[in-house]
């Protein structure tokens, strides 16, 4: 089973998945982890590239690209060998994080801009995502706490509240697939209804 989670700056995907994972694995579920851009050797060599804020010059298309670069190589060398053993694949981002990002966010064109995302993935879909849904201004204040400020980061609030627009409209396309966590709850609350979410899905497949 290929489960995403997605969310905007500052949701927790990062904090939640450890947890999630030694959790599944209590449970009896065999998880493999991993992240976009990065997870393979490749992908993690062009996390750098993306990251990197010395990159200023760099052009909405060619960072479209390279995130479709690290992308196909981690689905052929990690996703889909994983899923064939009947694992649990949870990857932090996937290809919605184009759409959100770049589509909404940066304004690319969505039909184009599908057409690169499933050259990159082989059409490969995940069975479930979960969107930690944040209100923009706490999750960029959450994030200038912590760590390092990426190239990524630096973009306007504006942008971070298309991209938030942009993951809402995904949902109601495809329900289905989406389930949306609160993630202004207290941590606990969200860690237990992202294990609630994983449970339930992973049960019926
Ligand atoms: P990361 O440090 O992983 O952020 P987070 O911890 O919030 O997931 O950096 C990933 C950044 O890359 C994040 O700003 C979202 C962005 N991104 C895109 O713009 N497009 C994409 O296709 C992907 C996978 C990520």
């Amino acid at each position: 089973m290929f489960i995403t989670l997605e969310g905007p700056e500052g949701a927790g995907k990062t904090s939640h998945i450890p947890a999630l994972v030694q959790f599944l694995r209590e449970s009896g579920y065999t998880v493999f982890p991993t992240r976009e851009p990065g997870g393979t050797s490749i992908g993690e060599q062009i996390r750098d590239v993306l990251g990197n804020l010395k990159n200023t010059e760099m052009n909405p298309r060619t960072e479209i690209l390279l995130f479709q670069a690290a992308r196909a190589q981690i689905v052929e060398e990690v996703i889909r060998p994983r899923l064939a053993l009947g694992e649990i694949v949870l990857c932090d981002r996937y290809a919605d994080s184009t759409i959100a990002y770049q589509g909404y966010g940066h304004r690319i064109d969505l039909v184009e801009l599908r057409r690169v995302v499933t050259f990159a993935t082989g059409g490969l879909t995940p069975d479930l995502t979960i969107l930690l849904d944040l209100d923009v201004e706490i999750g960029l204040q959450r994030k200038s706490k912590q760590q390092e400020w990426n190239r990524l980061d630096a973009y306007t609030v504006d942008f971070h509240r298309r991209v938030r627009v942009g993951y809402l409209e995904l949902v109601t396309q495809e329900p289905q697939r989406w389930r949306v966590v609160d993630a202004s709850r207290p941590w606990d609350v969200v860690q237990q209804s992202l294990r609630q979410e994983i449970t339930k899905s992973a049960g019926h497949i």
